[in-house]
């Protein structure tokens, strides 16, 4: 099988981030859970490089994003009765923090068609998402924090793709708060840009007084991220080249499997950045997982994120070459 599902890294973990983590291995203390001076300064200066960031803003490094994503809503003080908004079609782990945390999970892509919404604590976006692929523009990334700010309402947003732009490069929500970053997180991981899904490495940035109250919780919490892998973010951050080759990678795999994929007269919608094919033949996806399948592929149902996502199915760019490479006869 040539395993498209997942979307879990398969290229080596840079060199450089290797020999941060071994140098690191001897620490007998406990971690910070604020992140050590070191990385703290690292994502403060990534942040700022990388999502327009300029201001003040906190930072708070996490084990991995998923383990913000699932447990946002709770560290928030959020419970039944409030509502969190989602994507239509969306990553998983969005409802299962919201349901973890007893709050109520509202499906939509356009919080005007929400009305007054007064129980929505929580919204959440992904752009450049996953598994659609499709990045949202800064006009309207604003237009949500207008709207959140004027509720009272925090708003999330997973930007762990965001270095993963090909037809369209994706903008951080932080590059649109020139006037501060009240009820604003943005949520980065070092799984796809560096390959390091194995260390767990992610961070968020954002509302100082919100990222206190995180570091406040998390603390008591031990959700504290552990030293050595704190050192090999600090090496990942710093370096950009192992990014570019990385990118290199993908595109290339990106390249062969939109080919393969339009000569198997699939329609790819969105994917403009990010780490899937979100691609369709205009059938239930179960028939096009069956039709993968017996061609020796697996891919993801698109119904697995959302009911939206029905007649797609979600191919992830994460093989190896040499097995990107047998897709194309595959599927003639
Ligand atoms: C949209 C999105 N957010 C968060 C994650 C979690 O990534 P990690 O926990 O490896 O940082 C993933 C992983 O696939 C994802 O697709």
């Amino acid at each position: 099988m040539v395993d498209l599902s997942v979307g879990t890294p398969v290229d080596p973990v840079p060199s450089v981030i290797q020999s941060a983590l071994a140098k690191a291995a001897d620490s007998p203390g406990y971690p910070l859970t604020a992140g050590s001076p070191a990385l703290r300064a690292a994502i403060e200066a990534w942040v700022r490089a990388h999502c327009g960031a300029t201001g003040s803003f906190g930072v708070l490094p996490t084990i991995g994003s998923k383990e913000l994503v699932a447990w946002l809503p709770t560290l928030l003080g959020l419970g039944p009765g409030d509502e969190v908004v989602i994507p239509s079609i969306c990553y998983p782990t969005y409802e299962i923090g919201a349901l973890l945390a007893g709050c109520t999970v509202v499906r939509s892509d356009s919080l005007v068609a929400l009305g007054p919404a007064p129980h929505v604590r929580l919204v959440w976006v992904n752009s450049p998402s996953n598994p659609t692929g499709r990045v949202l523009p800064p006009e309207h990334l604003r237009k949500i924090v207008d709207w959140a700010r004027e509720r009272g309402v925090v708003v999330a947003s997973d930007e762990c793709y965001l270095p993963l732009g090909w037809e369209t490069s994706a903008a951080s929500i932080l590059s649109v708060c020139d006037d501060g970053y009240a009820n604003v997180l943005a949520v980065h991981s070092l799984s796809k840009r560096s390959n390091m899904a194995g260390y767990r490495a992610g961070f968020v940035a954002g509302d100082p007084a919100l990222v206190d109250e995180l570091l406040a919780v998390r603390k008591h919490a031990g959700m504290m991220v552990p030293g050595p892998v704190q050192a090999a973010m600090v090496a990942a951050l710093s370096d950009e080249s192992h990014v570019a080759q990385q990118r290199e990678r993908y595109a290339g795999r990106r390249r062969v499997l939109r080919a393969a994929l339009s000569a198997a007269g699939f329609t790819i919608d969105h994917s403009q950045a990010g780490l899937y094919l979100w691609a369709t033949r205009g059938e239930d996806c179960w028939a096009t997982v069956d039709w993968f399948a017996a061609r020796g592929i697996l891919v993801a149902p698109g119904s697995m994120y959302g009911a939206g996502g029905q007649r797609h199915v979600r191919i992830a760019l994460t093989a190896p070459d040499e097995q990107i490479a047998t897709v194309p006869a595959r599927l003639a």
